[in-house]
């Protein structure tokens, strides 16, 4: 019985290699060990067998059963894996062939590209590229720049404080002019740097104004330096990023931080004028709070918003149209 048993397990084994799919494999399980399958009738043989043997052909029986479900796992594991590389193929993506008609390419943001074309004039002419924090302290942003707390000029600037520390003492700078300090505090003079730069107001939006606006703050620092150098330098910038045929002029003004101090206004082909930003001669008491000797070293600053800049050169007349991010108008540039 035992070796007819073997027999037949040996062809159900046999017979494996011929199956290729699993659900013919799961029936061919379901068969062997069902109640026609090749075991049932040795079980009911057992039956039949002197007492003292049927212990030897139990055993016997269950390791055959074991050697053809072994036989089945493995057979299940090799058609499995088949399966599996067959889905990876189906499925392989080909990645070197990306339809490039269908990929909707963007660009810079139209301040973005202002800010970065200012950043290549200025380091075309000679400048660094400076940093600085966008929450500030009371001092960098006032103090160091010769304005005291009960300066008026304090009042000019609408300014976000921020819940930190000593009320009044932490801010969202308002003026990009608190990285001359960070940078005379940090650099020995000669200093040829320009620092663009977020700033903040509490100001309700409106065509000419954001409370989120950028600004460029430029710094020069060395020996003899005159407002003659100031004037030529604002020249050579306007004819370096507006083009041939502009030209500037400074008008007198005042700035608690500079002395003199002035205006500045861009010339445009047609005449007509663009006003720009302030500037003038550092003032001595912020140069000592640079750390700098006024008697040894003089400089100039000056400083202008980049997206007004942006809003002429793109032809744009509201400040707010460049903050809505609607692409139909940010894609036209
Ligand atoms: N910080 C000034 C503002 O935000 C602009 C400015 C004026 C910057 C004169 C300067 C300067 O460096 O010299 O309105």
């Amino acid at each position: 019985m035992i070796d007819q048993l073997r027999t037949d397990a040996a062809a159900v084994i046999a017979g494996l290699g011929d199956v290729t799919n699993l659900d013919v494999l799961g029936e061919v399980e379901r068969e062997a060990f069902g109640k026609t399958g090749f075991l049932s009738g040795a079980k009911k043989g057992i039956g039949a067998l002197a007492p003292e043997d049927r212990k030897d052909a139990g055993r016997a029986i269950n390791e055959i059963r074991g050697e053809v479900e072994a036989a089945i796992a493995a057979r299940r594991t090799v058609l499995k894996d088949a399966a599996l590389i067959v889905q990876f193929e189906a499925e392989r993506l080909d990645l070197t062939e990306i339809p490039s008609s269908d990929a909707a390419v963007g660009h810079a943001h139209i301040v973005t590209q202002a800010w970065e074309e200012l950043e290549d004039v200025f380091v075309g002419m000679g400048f660094r590229i400076a940093e600085g924090p966008e929450v500030e302290t009371d001092w960098y942003n006032f103090d160091a720049l010769n304005i005291p707390p009960s300066h008026p000029a304090r009042d000019g600037f609408d300014t976000l404080y921020v819940n930190h520390g000593e009320p009044g003492k932490t801010l969202l700078r308002t003026h990009t002019s608190p990285v001359q300090i960070r940078t005379m505090l940090d650099q020995e003079p000669p200093i040829y740097t320009v620092a663009p730069g977020r700033v903040f107001r509490r100001d309700t939006a409106d065509a000419t104004h954001m409370p989120v606006f950028h600004q460029l703050e430029g710094l020069v620092i060395d020996r003899n330096i005159s407002l003659a150098d100031l004037a030529g330098t604002i020249e050579a910038f306007a004819e370096a990023y507006f083009g041939p045929g502009f030209s500037s002029r400074l008008r007198p003004n005042h700035f608690p931080f500079t002395e003199p101090s002035a205006e500045y206004d861009i010339q445009r082909p047609d005449g007509s004028w663009l006003e720009l930003g302030g500037c003038g001669m550092v003032h001595p008491n912020v140069l000592r709070a640079g750390g700098i000797d006024p008697e040894e070293y003089s400089g100039f600053a000056f400083g202008f918003g980049i997206d007004r800049l942006a809003l002429m050169k793109f032809g744009v007349e509201d400040l707010r149209e460049l903050f809505t991010n609607d692409v139909r108008f940010l894609s036209q540039f």
